[in-house]
């Protein structure tokens, strides 16, 4: 969203933004609780999920009301702002229903299945004039929050080349046809792209290569479980990320960028700083989920979404922000369909 466009103030800053869940299964669930115990300035009003169970199952310990239609907190006069966590191909029409409806929106990663719809979802937030958030989670980790300042006061110097991977924990799919085509650059790797372009500020992302294949079902017509793509910027800094769909020891999210006057390294996948030094040396436990090593992150991003509602403002990362990572995406399902170097779009024309 542009910094100017006005955003619709609808909570007197004294009283908790009262938000619905909509999609309660994994992520959303640990929203809900994240909602419910974590974020002072937010009320928990209402789950949705129209899974037989899912929502009531959520909402009932954490005091809210389950709901299966979206259309019931979507009409509700006690709802400020939806917290979309359902699957991403409901994205574009649960954002666009939702500013259709007036209320502020949260939504997980992605904000829609293509750039058309991501473009969809930023102009109905637009018109009517919400807050449209989107879930990169890792901008609100504090170490990658940190080397983002270090970049941006000028401390590391130009910006020469960044890394940024995720590693999913565990042995991958454990049915390979169900994991939907390009899932590791949409899904997971659409985290990456926008780290790169967080730790690039005033850069953009001109072209990719991208190499992707099936490590753990070799030959599969459709799954790509590691892939790593090379990201060239703007200001002529190179990007690498990099993505495994089966880290043995745990969840793992690193990033680095060096520039001429310095480094800086994110992550080390460790669950805290207790070091076990035996006999067989020294040991550190690992995380091994998300919401385990984001823990705080989703609590601040979460924070961040009431912030921007009470203060009538755009939130820190946005349509833009969500636009920007997915042409990267897009620009990878390109490189990986021709064999070669594919361009960035920056907006949806250039797409079509
Ligand atoms: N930012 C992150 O770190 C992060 C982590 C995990 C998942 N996610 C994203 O969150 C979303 C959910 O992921 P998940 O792992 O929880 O998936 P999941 O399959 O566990 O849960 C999805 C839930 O959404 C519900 N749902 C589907 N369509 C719906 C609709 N129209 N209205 C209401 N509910 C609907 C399903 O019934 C299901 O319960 C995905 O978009 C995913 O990319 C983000």
């Amino acid at each position: 969203m542009d910094p100017r466009t006005p955003v619709r103030r609808t909570t007197m800053t004294s009283t908790p933004v009262r938000v619905a869940l909509v999609g309660a299964g994994r992520i959303g669930a640990a929203h809900a609780e994240t909602l419910a115990r974590r974020v002072p300035d937010a009320h928990l009003v209402a789950v949705v999920d129209p899974r037989p169970g899912a929502a009531t199952a959520v909402a009932t310990p954490l005091g809210a009301r389950a709901e299966t239609e979206v259309d019931a907190v979507l009409g509700a006069a006690d709802v400020d702002a939806v917290v979309v966590a359902a699957s991403s191909v409901a994205h574009r029409d649960l954002v666009v229903a939702a500013a259709d409806a007036g209320k502020h929106v949260f939504c997980e990663k992605p904000a829609g299945m293509s750039l058309v719809e991501i473009d969809e979802a930023r102009r109905a937030a637009t018109a009517a004039g919400v807050v449209f958030q989107v879930g990169f989670n890792r901008r609100f980790a504090r170490e990658f929050a940190q080397a983002r300042d270090l970049v941006e006061s000028g401390t590391l110097g130009e910006v020469r080349q960044l890394r940024s991977l995720t590693r999913d924990p565990g042995r991958g799919p454990s049915d390979p046809d169900v994991v939907p085509p390009w899932t590791i650059f949409t899904q997971t790797l659409i985290h990456d792209f926008d780290t790169l372009n967080f730790l690039n500020p005033g850069a953009h992302a001109v072209d990719v290569v991208a190499t992707a294949d099936s490590l753990l079902f070799p030959g599969h017509a459709t799954l790509l479980d590691h892939a790593t793509v090379v990201v060239r910027y703007s200001n002529g800094a190179l990007g690498t990320a990099e993505a495994s769909f089966a880290a043995v020891y745990g969840y793992d999210v690193r990033g680095e960028v060096l520039g001429s006057e310095g480094m800086v390294t994110m992550g080390e996948g460790a669950s805290s700083s207790l070091r076990v030094h035996g006999q067989g040396g020294r040991t550190a436990s690992t995380a091994h989920s998300d919401t385990e090593l984001l823990r705080d992150a989703y609590a601040a991003e979460l924070a961040e979404l009431c912030a921007a509602v009470r203060e009538g403002r755009p939130p820190a990362v946005g349509a833009d922000e969500a636009f920007a990572a997915f042409a990267v995406a897009q620009a990878c399902i390109d490189s990986m369909t021709t064999g070669g170097r594919a361009a960035v779009a920056t907006s949806v024309l250039q797409e079509a």
